[in-house]
């Protein structure tokens, strides 16, 4: 399935008409494909480890639907949960027994999490444990790090990776001064710039918040040390600590980041995987945090679909399939296999591979990065050329350097070759 492109006229004229309608044509910007100077697929369908699109070109797809795809697409056990839950309605808008079936999932996997709330979202999911934690503690700043996304809410729209990093914006328009103000910035990687906030603030502080797993620069896979010293000095200064596992968490294992890195946050945000493909957010923490929200408590948070039925019902057959199939591990192989043909190639051209589990990462770089600011500006440059050969192969990767990519559980070993053989090609045709 990963046959040479043909043609692709039908996507063009599809664009064509999307950009009359929607900004770039997108609904997400990064899919406009502008950093790497190309033009979007228009999709038809996705089907197990293929996306297919709608000039009829297969592609291997590394994308993921950028990362909640961890069973490929239509896993037979999640659209049977799916069909199931839509043949009781859409939407309730009140209480039903699918919230709890997947909140014991999370909990269960997750033993940081002792209560949750779901939301439609990432972006919704950590805007409202940065409000949680703010109203918790009665304080205001928090914590971000550079490169590190966490959606779009304005006041973590600062250095923030993803989109903004392949547009090359710092921070958005349209974000007021007052709504950073109460944002402190740090790079990753380095405790003595933590240790000299605190120093001057840690009166301040609410919350520092942090991808575990940064996955919106690259892959820039922390120190576990460094994660530990940020639990110690936030729970000595009477902060809270916020993992981010919206792309970590049921990716890199049931447990996320935390089980990885034996790290138990106070809050942690999750996405992507804990919907399945359907729009699904999280966030949970310490039961006596949780007990501060409405109607418990005086911090307010809401939604007209949360918890919706349907959305319930994929992400709960996902998570369940993760354990029943044996997936982290079996994707954990594929990604072992995958790096042993591509690293040595990548390494000995003066490129780098990253890998965490199923998440892997391709950059123009041998030194492989811990933060934003040691990615090298040349090495999204190159990105374009890679990307363009592998899409004309067939394999379908984030149109951007600054993303990662996904292995699923729908790939199997041919695929996983063909992948290596593609990366490698790709990367030494130059
Ligand atoms: C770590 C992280 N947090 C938050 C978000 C925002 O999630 P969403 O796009 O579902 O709003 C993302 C999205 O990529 C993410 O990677």
């Amino acid at each position: 399935m990963m046959n040479g492109v043909v043609s692709r006229e039908r996507s063009r004229e599809l664009y064509r008409r999307a950009c009359e309608l929607m900004p770039a044509g997108v609904n997400s910007p990064v899919r406009a494909f502008r950093s790497v100077g190309g033009e979007p697929l228009f999709i038809r369908r996705g089907v197990g480890a293929h996306l297919e699109d709608e000039d009829g070109n297969a592609y291997l797809d590394c994308c993921g639907s950028w990362g909640p795809l961890i069973l490929g697409h239509g896993h037979p056990t999640v659209l049977t949960a799916i069909e199931e839950a839509l043949a009781e309605g859409l939407t309730y808008g009140a209480p039903h027994k699918g919230e709890i079936a997947l909140a014991e999932l999370v909990t269960a996997a997750y033993p940081a999490v002792e209560m949750l709330r779901f939301v439609s979202s990432g972006t919704e999911a950590v805007m409202s444990a940065v409000r949680l934690a703010r109203g918790f503690t009665g304080r205001d700043l928090i914590v971000k790090f550079t490169g590190c996304y966490h959606g779009h809410a304005d006041a973590l729209l600062v250095e923030a990776g993803s989109g903004l990093a392949t547009l090359g914006i710092a921070s958005s328009a349209g974000v007021p001064a007052g709504a950073v103000a109460d944002t402190r910035l740090l790079p990753l990687d380095d405790e003595a710039r933590v240790e000299a906030l605190f120093a001057r603030e840690g009166g301040r502080v609410a919350a520092v918040l942090v991808e575990p797993v940064p996955a919106n620069c690259g892959l820039l896979l922390q120190r576990p040390e460094y994660l530990r010293f940020l639990r110690a000095i936030t729970e000595r200064h009477g902060a809270l600590l916020i993992f981010d596992e919206v792309i970590s968490g049921f990716r890199i294992g049931m447990g996320g980041a935390a089980a990885r890195y034996g790290v138990r946050p106070d809050l942690a945000t999750f996405g992507k995987v804990i919907g399945g493909g359907m729009p699904v957010g999280a966030f949970g923490g310490r039961r006596e945090i949780m007990s501060r929200l409405a109607p418990l408590g005086p911090v307010y948070q809401a939604g007209t679909l949360s918890g919706n039925p349907i959305a319930m019902a994929a992400g709960a057959a996902t998570l369940r399939a993760l354990a029943a199939e044996g997936v982290h591990e079996r994707l954990e192989s594929l990604g072992a296999r995958l790096e042993e043909r591509v690293a040595p190639v990548a390494s000995a051209t003066g490129s780098g591979f990253a890998r965490i589990g199923s998440i892997f990462w391709l950059v123009a770089q041998s030194a492989l990065p811990r933060t934003f600011e040691a990615v090298r500006a040349d090495a999204m440059q190159r990105y374009a050329a890679v990307h363009a050969r592998l899409l004309a192969g067939g394999v379908y990767l984030a149109p951007s350097g600054w993303e990662v990519a996904f292995l699923s559980h729908a790939m199997d070993v041919q695929d996983v070759d063909r992948l290596g053989m593609a990366l490698v090609d790709a990367i030494t045709a130059d």
